[in-house]
């Protein structure tokens, strides 16, 4: 697919993804055999991710859906987090693994896991595509993560900048002139 106009660099490519992904699928299997796995997808950058890598595990799973924000429009953390929408099913007695694009100051996944603390989940673990260990602002670490990144602002395969560039294959840098236009 062609590099989208307002992408600096392409960081990895839909193959690189696809391994990476694979990788970790194959990583969860293993360890997830005979447990009682809901993969608590965190919405909205989630979903993408979620949708590859329940295609690739071969232990029975349930999916669920999470949404917070913690963002706003721009490109940095604001530093709030706050619930908009909680898991339809219960955790308790249940292994959840907590899907996520991304990790970056970490603010997002400490919440949701102080949060799952109050829920009698079985076990509570964190998976991410991305993890930008540059920029952790709390000491929340992924129990799984696919790709290490620089501290750089990505979009595309599920990440956005103000809800664009969701459905890009690939996972890019944006253009700083495209953010200094929006602000
Ligand atoms: C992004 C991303 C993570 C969070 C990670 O979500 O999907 O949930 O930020 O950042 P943190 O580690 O600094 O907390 P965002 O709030 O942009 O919402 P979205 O997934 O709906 O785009």
């Amino acid at each position: 697919m062609k590099k989208h106009p307002d992408i600096e660099k392409v960081l990895l490519s839909s193959a690189q993804i696809r391994k990476g992904v694979e990788k970790l699928a194959g990583r969860i299997s293993r360890d997830y055999r005979g447990k009682k796995l809901i993969l608590a997808c965190i919405l909205k950058g989630g979903v993408v991710f979620l949708a590859d890598l329940i295609r690739r595990l071969d232990v029975p799973c349930a999916i669920d859906f999470m949404s917070v924000a913690s963002y706003g429009g721009g490109t940095t953390s604001s530093g709030r987090v706050r619930l908009i929408m909680d898991l339809r099913e219960s955790p308790e007695g249940k292994d959840v693994l907590l899907v996520e694009d991304i990790l970056d100051t970490g603010l997002t996944i400490e919440f949701l896991l102080e949060n799952m603390k109050t829920r009698n989940a079985r076990s509570v673990k964190v998976c991410a595509l991305l993890e930008k260990p540059e920029n952790r602002k709390v000491n929340v670490k992924p129990d799984y993560a696919a790709f290490r990144i620089p501290n750089e602002f990505v979009v595309g395969y599920g990440l956005d900048f103000a809800e664009r560039y969701r459905n890009l294959p690939y996972i890019g840098i944006l253009k700083k002139s495209v953010v200094d236009r929006s602000l």
